[in-house]
């Protein structure tokens, strides 16, 4: 696919992967800007210094055509992150400008394949061109971007070759700027193990990723498939669902490996665990988009959210807290003193979804719709009139861009940032 398509790299050509002999580690890359345009780079769900962070004229000044930028960091954190454009995402991620960035662990499950799937989606005309209207009106004020091609690693209708009786890890990362996926697995059997990069206790439950989201997962291929085709449907609309991809099952490796039974949960990172005596809460409203109003009126009317929201003139398509587009980037939506416990309540005041990302740390959601949840993760996804309470240590201080990652959400006014002082 990617020969017809003008991207700014292939994805197979950034496979960043460490294997750190200790923790923390020294990580260190420096960026040459060959694009036509200024750019930054972000990593995702990545603890580090804020002027490590990527945002431009935020945390630092653009990377100019022809110019390059050291990123240099100490790197805490094992998991499954990635690393993309902070400038104009709109378009440089949609063409291709993000990589995977994966940290082994110090003690890895045990598996005997370890695979990564990007995915993506594009949205092309007939010879294979990228449909250059990126930032389209429509898109803004609806969901976002949505392809009308899916890819898993930059291929179309694919397959990856597994063995039967074989353990392996998949890791999945949603880089698309606006689709959600929902995957099934067929008959193939698994555990999810990993959430955003943090350790779970290995658990069932469905695959739905919003952009930006992460799940690893540990499957067993059963030796009856041997010789058989497992699709992998992207069922996210179930009236539209769709092959993404195949697992092709060969027979068993003859030397293989026989690995314990058991899948144990990965080691936790070292964030310091939060503690809600004295949390400060803070409500975080997402107002806006096509079909905003109604819901708007709805959650009103059930005391969801405070009356004043109703009279608020949407400066654009999107809002945090009610602040115009424009605004969200002149001043920090929060401020919080270094070493206070945030609750940040977000609420879902649209008729829309939206993966709400936070830079620079890694929160603990408690509950949704309250419901206790105790998932750690930097992303979280909100469904329509959803409330979503998120907890944070704030004891890395900078500027945090705290948005959501439909890209084009994000450009509409679903923005702002968190400083920590
Ligand atoms: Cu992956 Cu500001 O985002
Ligand atoms: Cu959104």
């Amino acid at each position: 696919l990617l020969e017809f398509v003008k991207t700014y790299f292939e994805l197979d050509d950034v496979p960043v992967r460490y294997r750190p002999s200790f923790f923390p580690f020294l990580f260190e890359c420096e960026v040459f800007n060959r694009l036509p345009s200024a750019t930054t780079v972000h990593w995702h769900g990545v603890r580090l210094p804020n002027e490590m962070d990527g945002v431009p004229n935020l945390t630092q000044a653009p990377i100019e055509p022809g110019q390059n930028f050291t990123y240099r960091f100490k790197a805490h954190d094992a998991g499954t992150y990635w690393f993309h454009s902070h400038m104009r995402g709109i378009e440089q991620i949609d063409r291709g400008l993000a990589g995977s960035l994966i940290v082994e662990e110090d003690n890895p499950p045990e598996v005997h394949r370890d695979i990564t799937w990007f995915l993506d989606d594009w949205r092309l005309i007939k010879n294979g061109e990228i449909v250059e209207n990126f930032g389209a009106m429509h898109d803004v004020s609806h969901g976002g971007r949505i392809g009308n091609l899916s890819t898993v690693n930059g291929v179309f209708n694919g397959q990856t070759q597994i063995h039967a009786g074989e353990r392996i890890r998949v890791r999945l990362i949603n880089i698309a700027n606006a689709r959600i996926f929902n995957l099934s697995l067929g008959q193939l059997p698994f555990k999810v193990i990993a959430v955003d990069g943090q350790g779970v206790t290995p658990r069932t439950q469905e695959i739905i990723l919003g952009p930006g989201m992460r799940i690893d997962l540990i499957a067993h291929v059963p030796q009856d498939l041997s010789g058989r085709e497992i699709a992998v449907v992207d069922r996210y609309r179930r009236d539209a669902a769709y092959r993404l991809h195949k697992l092709s099952v060969q027979e068993p490796q003859r030397s293989q490996k026989t690995l314990d039974n058991a899948i144990l949960p990965i080691a936790p990172n070292p964030i310091t665990p939060i503690d809600l005596t004295r949390a400060v809460r803070h409500e975080v409203v997402l107002t806006g988009g096509m079909m905003g109003s109604s819901v708007l009126q709805q959650m009103i009317a059930e005391k969801a959210i405070p009356p004043e929201y109703g009279s608020v003139s949407l400066p654009g398509p999107w809002t945090l807290n009610g602040r115009p587009v424009a605004h969200g980037m002149q001043g920090p939506m929060l401020s919080l003193d270094r070493g206070v416990t945030c609750i940040l309540s977000i609420v879902n005041a649209t008729a829309w979804y939206h993966p709400m990302h936070l830079h620079g740390y890694v929160f603990d959601i408690l509950q949704r719709n309250g419901r206790a949840d105790g998932t750690r993760a930097d992303t979280v996804l909100l469904a329509p009139k959803e409330r979503v309470d998120v907890a944070f240590l704030a004891d890395n201080p900078g500027d945090w861009m705290f948005h959501c990652h439909i890209l084009e959400h994000q450009i509409g006014g679903m923005m702002g940032y968190i400083r920590v002082k």
